[in-house]
């Protein structure tokens, strides 16, 4: 049987990285062979892609282009062989991440993104995406109490993310039987309980 395909999106600071683990863990010992993955990433290519894509500034469409290239790599290398062996795929972010901030942050089109999105992946769309949605103040807040050097996109201000987290909604209505929206202001166990429900529900 083919396995699984499960997404994790959010604007920065909203907190899916903490349930990215813990979440293949967790399908782990419900008996599932789990490949815990992410985006830019996933294949040593697109790692290299990542380190180029979260330093360097670009032209936004060849930023588009590289994050679909990276993309079209890790499907090929990792995700269509985890789900024809029957594995479940656990992504910390996927093509959601190019509508929210390709789309809504930088302003290329919609109807640009769909024809990478169709070139790219053809039907191949997550099972469920976890959107954890967070007030882009609380998020940032978040994200400076990390300590962490911020990268290129971090580095954006306040009505970049409050452009993303809008065109996460859109995605999420034009998707609706794949998108759980979570509350991300709610705590850790809360959150991990309405994962665990969801995840069951299509096991
Ligand atoms: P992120 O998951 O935030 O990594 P980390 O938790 O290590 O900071 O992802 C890195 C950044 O890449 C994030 O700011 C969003 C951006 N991104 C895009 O702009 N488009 C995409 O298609 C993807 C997958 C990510």
């Amino acid at each position: 049987m083919r396995g699984r395909f499960i997404t994790l999106e959010g604007i920065d600071g909203a907190g899916k990285s903490t349930h990215h683990v813990w979440l293949a863990e967790y399908l782990r010992t419900c008996g599932h062979q789990v490949v815990i993955t992410r985006e830019p990433g996933g294949t040593p290519l697109g790692e290299k892609l990542r380190s180029l894509l979260l330093a360097d500034s670009m032209h936004l469409e060849t930023e588009a282009l590289l994050m679909f290239a990276a993309r079209r790599e890790h499907i090929a290398e990792v995700i269509e062989p985890a789900l024809t062996r029957g594995d479940w795929v656990v992504s910390d972010r996927f093509t959601d991440a190019s509508f929210a901030y390709q789309g809504g942050g930088r302003g290329l089109t919609w109807e640009r993104l769909m024809q990478l999105e169709h070139w790219v992946q053809g039907e191949l769309q997550p099972d469920i995406t976890f959107l954890f949605d967070l007030d882009v103040t609380v998020a940032r807040m978040r994200l400076q109490k990390t300590g962490q050097a911020p990268d290129r996109f971090e580095q954006e201000q306040q009505e970049f993310f409050e452009r993303v987290r809008k065109a996460y909604h859109r995605r999420a209505e034009e998707w609706p039987h794949r998108f759980c929206k979570i509350d991300a202001a709610m705590t850790v166990p809360q959150i991990k309980k309405i994962l665990e429900e969801k995840v069951t529900s299509v096991c």
